[in-house]
C-alpha cells in the first residue's frame, strides 16, 4: 500500500549517542565484567528506580521480557484474562498469550490514543461480576480477569487514577506498559509507578536505548525478589546448580547497562528536546482544519516519544507516500490488534475510535538529534501537501 521508501534524508526514530556510552563500555571490556553481573546493571538500576520513584528495578533484556516476568509475578495463568489495548505495539498482547492467558481487547481513546478508561469501567461493571472469592470473573466466559495492562502510547500516559480505583475495588493487578514513556507523568507522579509493575523498554528507537534492553519497577520487595529471581534462571543456590522453578535467562547484561547508565545521565535533558520539538511541530503546523497535531491533557507531561498528526477530509496513505517521496520517514499507527488473524477470535470490547485512529493518524519523526530545520522542513512539506 504505501511506496518504497526512497531515501530516508530524516529518519523516524535514530538514537542519540553522545555521551559516555563508549567510555563506559570500553570499562567493561578492558575490565573483563560483559556479561549479566556488574557494576553497571546496579548503577542502571538504581538510576531507573531513583528517577521513576519507586523502591525497586529490575533490568531485563527487553521490553518484552519485562512485561512476560511481571505477568507470571502477577500470577497470570492458562485461563485467565488480561484487559489490554487493542491500539498498541504487539508486545503486551502477546506476552498475555506466553503465559496461556486470554486478552480481551479495549477501546482507545481519541484524544489520548491510550486505552479509554471510561470503557474498562464499563465493561468492568456491566460484562463482569464478583464471585464470592472477592475476584472479578468475565460474565460471558466465566474466566477470572486477573490483571490489565495499560499502555503509555507514544509517551502520553493513561488517564490511570479512575483505573487505579476501579482496578483496586475489583481485585484486578495494573501491569503499566511503561516502555515508551520513561519520563512523562501523570499529575506530577512518573509513569511506571502506579501499578503492581511497570515496564519500560530500552530498545533502539526509545527514549533512551541500550540497543536492547528493559526494565520492571516496584514498590513492592516480594514482587522484585521474585522478579530477579525468574529473570535469573530462578536459580536458588548460588554455587550448585538448584533450580526451585522454571526461571528464564532475561538479564541484561553490563555492557548494555553502561550504555544505559551514560544514556540515563541524559534523560532530562533528552525529555526537554523531545518536548522542545513537539512544541515547534505544534507551532508550525498552526491550526488547521485539515490535521492536527495530538498535544498533551491538562493533566498530563508526554515525554512525547512519537510525535503524531491526526489527518481530516484526506487520506492519510496519500500523506504517508507524499511524504516517503521526499524522503520523509513516517509510519501509519500499528494495525488494531483485535483485527489481526491470531488474535480475531478474543474478546473485543465495544471497538470505535481504534479505527478510526487508525485510519487517520500518522507518525512524523522524532529523533533527539532533529535540527529545527528537519522540523521545519518536515511542517513545510506536510502544509503544500494541504493545499
Ligand atoms: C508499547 C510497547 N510495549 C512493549 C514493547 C516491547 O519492548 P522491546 O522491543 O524492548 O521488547 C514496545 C516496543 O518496542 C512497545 O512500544
Amino acid at each position: 500500500m504505501f511506496d518504497k521508501i526512497i531515501k530516508n534524508t530524516i529518519p523516524l526514530s535514530e538514537p542519540e549517542i553522545s555521551g559516555n556510552e563508549w567510555k563506559y563500555i570500553k570499562d567493561c571490556l578492558d575490565t573483563g565484567w560483559v556479561s549479566s553481573v556488574g557494576d553497571y546493571v546496579t548503577r542502571f538500576e538504581s538510576m531507573v528506580a531513583d528517577y521513576v520513584g519507586t523502591r525497586y528495578a529490575i533490568a531485563t533484556v527487553n521490553g518484552t521480557a519485562a512485561l512476560h516476568v511481571s505477568l507470571i509475578a502477577c500470577g497470570i495463568q492458562p485461563d485467565d484474562e488480561v484487559i489490554v489495548p487493542t491500539l498498541t505495539f504487539i508486545a503486551p498482547v502477546n506476552v498475555v498469550k506466553y503465559c496461556g492467558a486470554y486478552p480481551i481487547f479495549m477501546d482507545c481513546n481519541i484524544d489520548t490514543l491510550c486505552m479509554d478508561i471510561q470503557k474498562v469501567v464499563d465493561f468492568i461493571n456491566n460484562e463482569c461480576k464478583q464471585n464470592n472469592d472477592g475476584y472479578t470473573y468475565n460474565k460471558k466466559t466465566n474466566r477470572r480477569i486477573k490483571a490489565i495492562i495499560p499502555v503509555h502510547i507514544f509517551g502520553h500516559p493513561v488517564d490511570i487514577s479512575q483505573l487505579v480505583e476501579i482496578c483496586n475495588t475489583n481485585n484486578i493487578s495494573i501491569i503499566e506498559d511503561a516502555t515508551e514513556s520513561l519520563g512523562s507523568e501523570y499529575k506530577g507522579k512518573k509513569t511506571g509507578s502506579f501499578g503492581a509493575a511497570g515496564c519500560f523498554s530500552f530498545n533502539g528507537n526509545k527514549i533512551i536505548t541500550t540497543g536492547g534492553g528493559g526494565m520492571i519497577v516496584t514498590n513492592d520487595e516480594y514482587s522484585a525478589k521474585r522478579i530477579r529471581h525468574l529473570t535469573t534462571q530462578a536459580k536458588s543456590d548460588p554455587f550448585e546448580y538448584d533450580h526451585d522453578e522454571i526461571g528464564y535467562n532475561y538479564r541484561l547484561t553490563n555492557i548494555q547497562a553502561a550504555m544505559g547508565v551514560a544514556q540515563m545521565e541524559r534523560i532530562n535533558e533528552f525529555v526537554g528536546i523531545k518536548r522542545r520539538n513537539a512544541a515547534l511541530y505544534r507551532e508550525l503546523l498552526g491550526h488547521n482544519d485539515k490535521i492536527e497535531f495530538l498535544w498533551e491533557q491538562p493533566w498530563a507531561k508526554s515525554n512525547f516519544w512519537f510525535y503524531t498528526i491526526r489527518v481530516r477530509q484526506l487520506n492519510k496513505n496519500d500523506l504517508i507516500n507524499f511524504l516517503l517521496s521526499k524522503g520523509i520517514q513516517v509510519r501509519p499507527l500499528w494495525k488494531p490488534i483485535h483485527s489481526l488473524q491470531m488474535y480475531r477470535a478474543c474478546q473485543a470490547y465495544k471497538i470505535e475510535n481504534t479505527d478510526k485512529a487508525y485510519e487517520t493518524c500518522i507518525n512524523l519523526p522524532c529523533s533527539i538529534g532533529l535540527k529545527q530545520k528537519d522540523i521545519e522542513s518536515i511542517s513545510s512539506n506536510i502544509l503544500k501537501f494541504l493545499t
